[in-house]
């Protein structure tokens, strides 16, 4: 039975400058160090709940894999991009485990 999750991952202010800072802007890599992330804004309006975000996320990733250590993405060469460019994200992450 296919489990639909909805989520967004969201990225402002993606400028030239910034990404000519970041080795391989285009390439996921959760060990980078020294980073600087735009993920919650910045500034003044910095997310209010980018603790609480980090915390939710922290639990549900951890949760999923322990979970489902067999979990795998089906298609992983052709994501299928909403066609926006306000908030990037996924229509759909078909995965099975
Ligand atoms: C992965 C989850 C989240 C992401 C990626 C995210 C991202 C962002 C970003 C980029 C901004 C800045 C918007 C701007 O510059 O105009 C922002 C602002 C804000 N976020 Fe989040 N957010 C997340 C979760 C949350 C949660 C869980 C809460 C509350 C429980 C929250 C509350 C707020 C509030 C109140 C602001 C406005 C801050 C201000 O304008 O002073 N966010 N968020």
């Amino acid at each position: 039975m296919p489990i639909r999750i909805r989520s967004t991952i969201g990225c402002s202010a993606p400028r030239t400058g910034i990404r000519r800072s970041i080795p391989e802007p285009d390439r996921l890599d959760i060990t980078r160090a020294n980073i600087r992330p735009l993920s919650f804004g910045g500034g003044i309006h910095f997310c209010l709940g980018a603790q609480l975000a980090r915390i939710e996320a922290e639990i549900v990733i951890a949760t999923l894999l322990r979970r489902l250590p067999n979990l795998a993405l089906d298609d992983p060469e052709h994501p299928d991009w909403r066609q926006t460019f306000v908030l990037r994200g996924l229509m759909e992450l078909p995965a099975s485990w």
